[in-house]
This record gives structure tokens, C-alpha cells and sequence, in this order.
């Protein structure tokens, strides 16, 4: 009899426990996915039993910037795919870098993807000296002075990235990955566009402090406008003026999130930001499938 009644609330117990969406990661440049275990640890602390999955790509450290972007995605994507646990569908965060690989994920690979949330992204690119101190020195000039060579674009994922102010019709012709995915150029993918659009929350962040993302505000979209140091405004802004790539929409939908952190930049998964994020981002994980 006891073990019948045993056998019962266990059966009720798998039967109605609850099932938080899975979770993928995505680190940022010239680090590796372990960098992810402790913003991951705050999400398996708060949601009992979810699964998260912190992606690595190649060997990490050294393909996180000797990898060009799109080369970045794609093996994202793959390893994505093959994880039984996602097949259902997940939430998602990059930081970084890894916002623009998990934003091209979900253009690129239609990922089931429900919230996508991106912290200090650099959805609208970064130049200046800041964002090369992140790599090590010999590729410092490379980038400022060759960063839209052939040979460069096809080896370095910041280069994928590199927007100049000074030079925009160089970047739209010939960088090969942000203005792509951007849909900044003449022809532009509509798929990239309904993916976006097929979000249930897209969240972006930058910090008023980061000294790596310049400008910072890339994490809203906002760039240097042209010939210029001034990042845009939103009314300057073409993702939103000319909804590129869903922006506008998003935002009239009520499901564009964007929030100012305060920490620097490497901080953004570490215990500095743990307040903000509880406060702000960790609302996005707690949703279950059905
Ligand atoms: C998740 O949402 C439920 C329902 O609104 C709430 O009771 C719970 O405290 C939330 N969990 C976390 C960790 O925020
Ligand atoms: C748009 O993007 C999708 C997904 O990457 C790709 O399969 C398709 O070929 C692209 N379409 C055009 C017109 O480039
Ligand atoms: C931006 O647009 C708002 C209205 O949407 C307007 O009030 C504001 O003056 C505009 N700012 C600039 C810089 O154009």
C-alpha cells in the first residue's frame, strides 16, 4: 500500500514538475566557454533542474578571434542542432561577440529560439582602439589599418565587426559578416528579418561604463553616424527607421527589452553585474515548455 502511494506521487511529481525551457550560452572573444559557469550557475540556483549548455567553438580561446564570424555561426548553429536537449525549443544569451553569434544564429540557422537575450552586444559594430586591446597585439594595426582586406576579413572575427564611421561604403561592400546580418545592404534577406520577428523577447544591454565596446551603445544598434565619433540616435538609426531587420516591429510588439548596466565590460557575467541581472535578465529564463 505505502509503496502504491509512493509509486502514485512520483508519478504525479514527473508528471507536473515543472520544465524550464533549456538554456544556450555564448561567450565572448578571447575567452572560453567556462567563462559562462557562473552567470550558468545563477540560472540552475534559481530554475530547479533546467538545463544549460555553455557552447564552445573550435578550441575556444584562440577560434573565438582566428575564426571569421560567419564560420563562428555556422559551427555554432551545428553544435546547437545536434543537442537533443534544444530540439524543443530554449532561450538563448551571448555576451559580446557571442550577442552577434547568437543574433546570426537565429537569422541564419531559424534556431527555435524564444527569448534572445544579448548582454554588452556589439549589434551595430565597434571601432577605435578600445575593442583591439581585447586581442593580442600583433593584431592590433592589422585591424585599424587592413580590417576590410580580403585576408583579414576571411581570418579575424572582429574584422567581421569592425564598422568605420569614416569609411561606411567600404564597410557595407566589404565586411563580410554585421552588415550582412544586419541586412544593410541593397538586397536584403527577409528570412533574417521573420526570424527575429518570430521572437517572443529579444533583450539588449550595454554598460554606461564599458571600456571595450566602443561606442557602447553598439549593444542597442546604435553606432558612430557617419563621419562622425556621436553614436546614433534611434530616429538615426536605419534598424529602426527602416526596420532592417525587425527592430521597429519588435519595439511596437512590446517585445524589445533594453536596459543600462553599470560595470565594465568583462564584468557583464560575473558577480559586478549578479545584482543587474537578477533584477533585469533573469525574469527571460523563467518560462517553461508546455
Ligand atoms: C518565476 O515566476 C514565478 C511566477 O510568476 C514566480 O513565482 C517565481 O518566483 C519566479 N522565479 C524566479 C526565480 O524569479
Ligand atoms: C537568406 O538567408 C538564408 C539563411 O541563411 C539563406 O538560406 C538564403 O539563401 C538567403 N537568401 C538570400 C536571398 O541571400
Ligand atoms: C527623434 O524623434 C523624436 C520623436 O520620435 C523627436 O521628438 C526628436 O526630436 C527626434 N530626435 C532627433 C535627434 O532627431
Amino acid at each position: 500500500m505505502d509503496l502504491f502511494l509512493f509509486i502514485i506521487a512520483l508519478l504525479i511529481n514527473t508528471t507536473y514538475a515543472v520544465l524550464y525551457r533549456p538554456v544556450v550560452l555564448m561567450h565572448g572573444v578571447t575567452s572560453t566557454a567556462a567563462d559562462m559557469n557562473e552567470l550558468g550557475g545563477w540560472l540552475t540556483a534559481s530554475f530547479p533542474g533546467i538545463y544549460v549548455v555553455s557552447i564552445e567553438i573550435g578550441n575556444g580561446y584562440e577560434d573565438s578571434f582566428l575564426l571569421p564570424m560567419n564560420k563562428q555561426v555556422e559551427l555554432f548553429c551545428a553544435t546547437v542542432l545536434a543537442d537533443e536537449h534544444l530540439h524543443d525549443g530554449f532561450n538563448m544569451l551571448g555576451v559580446s561577440q557571442g550577442s552577434l553569434i547568437v543574433r546570426g544564429a537565429v537569422e541564419q540557422c531559424s534556431l527555435p529560439v524564444y527569448n534572445l537575450i544579448t548582454l554588452v552586444g556589439a549589434h551595430q559594430g565597434v571601432f577605435g582602439d578600445p575593442p583591439l586591446k581585447s586581442l593580442p597585439p600583433q593584431f592590433w594595426d592589422l585591424i585599424s589599418k587592413y580590417a576590410y582586406e580580403e585576408s583579414v576579413q576571411n581570418v579575424i572575427s572582429i574584422a567581421g565587426f569592425w564598422r568605420d564611421p569614416f569609411q561606411l561604403e567600404k564597410y557595407i561592400n566589404r565586411c563580410h559578416f554585421l552588415p550582412d546580418i544586419n541586412n544593410e545592404r541593397e538586397v536584403r534577406n527577409e528570412t533574417y528579418r521573420n526570424n527575429m520577428l518570430k521572437l517572443n523577447a529579444f533583450v539588449m544591454t550595454y554598460s554606461d561604463i564599458d571600456e571595450t565596446i566602443t561606442p557602447p551603445q553598439s549593444g542597442w544598434f546604435l553606432g558612430y553616424a557617419s563621419h562622425s565619433l556621436q553614436p546614433e540616435t534611434w530616429n538615426q538609426s536605419r534598424q529602426f527607421t527602416e526596420d532592417l531587420i525587425g527592430m521597429q516591429t519588435l519595439s511596437e510588439q512590446g517585445k524589445l527589452h533594453m536596459f543600462i548596466g553599470h560595470t565594465r565590460h568583462a564584468d557583464a557575467q560575473h558577480a559586478p553585474d549578479k545584482e543587474f541581472f537578477f533584477q533585469n535578465i533573469l525574469q527571460f529564463f523563467n518560462n517553461t515548455l508546455s
